[in-house]
């Protein structure tokens, strides 16, 4: 069965009959692609200047066509709607401009190809969305500081192998999650500036015969550069991939959070509480507060590498040139952004309505936590490391038998322990003094974090 010959079609005269309905609608990509209207309409407004600055349409015809497109694009931002036999965009636009300016719509097409045509519109449409991206990941940046500033001296455990490790300002393990986010954001600015090379003129595959400036084409569409080869221009998705990839590795910090934030909101950790408007209730256990938001964003990083790996998988093995399983390098491109762009704002609003248990985290700080602290205290007085470290080690092994901590062990037990203990050694094991004393640059000190908050806010 064929789909009816009176389908606007770009293409089709050497055949004798029009595509069977099951390649038509495996064909058809205006699904996915309708989206890229208001750019594929930007470079055809592009384009027609640049067919008339090149001699091959008259200023008539240029001011006929930029009018047209102008018209297109105010139905389509109106609503219009594709019809059944639209391919893609790039069908539906050329027939939506055969509707408003007649036979001089068939000039626009001269010299390019919807190879060069789909890859600028995608790059455009690229350039556009890390712009969006950018903004809902400074957006999240900005609560975790406004969120890490109350928080420079509340003190909790950090984990190693998820076991208490040693006790932080809960400022700096906030701020732990911030600078991910900063190098997501210059390889999002990096991946954008990848996408800025105008691929238009490239044609189907050869370069275009008519004598159009691509400086001009350039400049007009805010590239920063022209690719420097026609059969790549076209087949080109490094882009993608580039955008792709800094979004996993967001998804992946994202994840990262999420899951720090669900164990420290589960009752066993108790640390946080997640707001009314950013919980979800059960259909069964009415007690129920779920943090959905981030379990969906955590979950969002597998579906990410997905589109990635979907991706690299098509790119590979491609014979040179425009192959038509570039087409679906949007599918995933969208799916991606698309997923970022509702988890960005929803992991935010997540955490700007959290509160945080200050005490809960401060008693989950428990003496041993600051064993470390102690055996720096023998190094202080001369002891090696490694001398200090065995003899604290034996005082652990101490209050575990004792079925105590650390710091409840008599001070007489712990003066035993090794010549060089004075009566001071106690204070050593203080969770604040541990603290303080990590005044190094990077380190959990409170001039330290609030110096990290200060350079977190000029980065923003
Ligand atoms: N819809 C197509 C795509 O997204 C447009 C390019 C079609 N090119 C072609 N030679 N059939 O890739």
């Amino acid at each position: 069965m064929t789909t009816g010959t009176s389908s606007h079609k770009l293409w089709g005269g050497r055949f004798a009959t029009g595509p069977a309905e099951a390649l038509d609608r495996l064909n058809r990509s205006i699904g996915t692609d309708f989206r890229l209207w208001p750019f594929d309409i930007q470079l055809s407004r592009a384009w027609a200047m640049a067919l008339w600055q090149g001699g091959v349409l008259t200023l008539e015809e240029n001011e006929a066509l930029e009018s047209g497109l102008g018209r297109v694009g105010e139905r389509l931002a109106a609503g219009a709607q594709p019809e059944a036999g639209d391919e893609d965009i790039h069908t539906m636009i050329d027939r939506l401009l055969h509707e408003e300016v007649g036979a001089v719509a068939s000039k626009l097409h001269t010299g390019r190809s919807r190879n060069d045509q789909v890859a600028t519109a995608t790059r455009l449409w690229t350039m556009d969305a890390c712009s969006r991206l950018d903004s809902a990941m400074a957006a999240l940046q900005q609560v975790m500081v406004e969120r890490a500033s109350d928080l420079q001296d509340a003190i909790m455990p950090a984990y190693t192998h998820l076991q208490r490790a040693q006790p932080v300002s809960a400022a700096h393990w906030l701020l732990s999650h911030f600078w991910p986010l900063q190098r997501d954001r210059r390889r999002l600015t990096q991946a954008s500036r990848g996408a800025a090379v105008l691929p238009l003129g490239a044609g189907a595959i050869a370069g275009c015969a008519f004598p159009i400036s691509r400086v001009l084409l350039k400049e007009s569409l805010g590239f920063h550069s022209v690719t420097p080869n026609s059969i790549d221009a076209v087949a080109d998705r490094d882009f993608v991939a580039e955008v792709l990839f800094t979004l996993t590795l967001t998804a992946t910090h994202l994840s990262r959070l999420a899951e720090d934030l669900i164990l420290f909101g589960s009752s066993e950790f108790g640390f946080v509480r997640f707001g009314d408007r950013f919980s979800t209730g059960s259909s069964m256990m009415p007690q129920k507060r779920n943090p959905d938001a981030l379990e969906l964003a955590r979950g969002s990083g597998g579906r990410l590498l997905g589109d990635l790996v979907a991706l690299l998988t098509t790119l590979k093995g491609l014979p040179s040139g425009y192959n038509k399983d570039l087409q679906d390098d949007k599918r995933v491109l969208f799916d991606a952004v698309d997923t970022m762009l509702l988890v960005l704002p929803a992991v935010a609003g997540t955490l700007g309505e959290l509160t945080f248990q200050r005490e809960r985290m401060r008693e989950a700080v428990t003496g041993g936590m600051m064993a470390t602290d102690l055996a720096d205290y023998l190094v202080t007085r001369g002891a090696s490391f490694r001398e200090a470290h065995g003899a604290v080690g034996g005082l652990v092994r101490e209050a575990e038998q004792r079925g105590c901590e650390l710091d409840a062990l008599p001070p007489a037990t712990i003066s035993a322990a090794h010549p060089l203990f004075g009566e001071d050694a106690p204070d050593w094991l203080g969770a604040a003094f541990s603290v303080a004393r990590r005044e190094v640059e990077g380190g959990t000190g409170p001039e330290s974090v609030r110096a990290q908050m200060e350079r977190a806010k000029r980065e923003i």
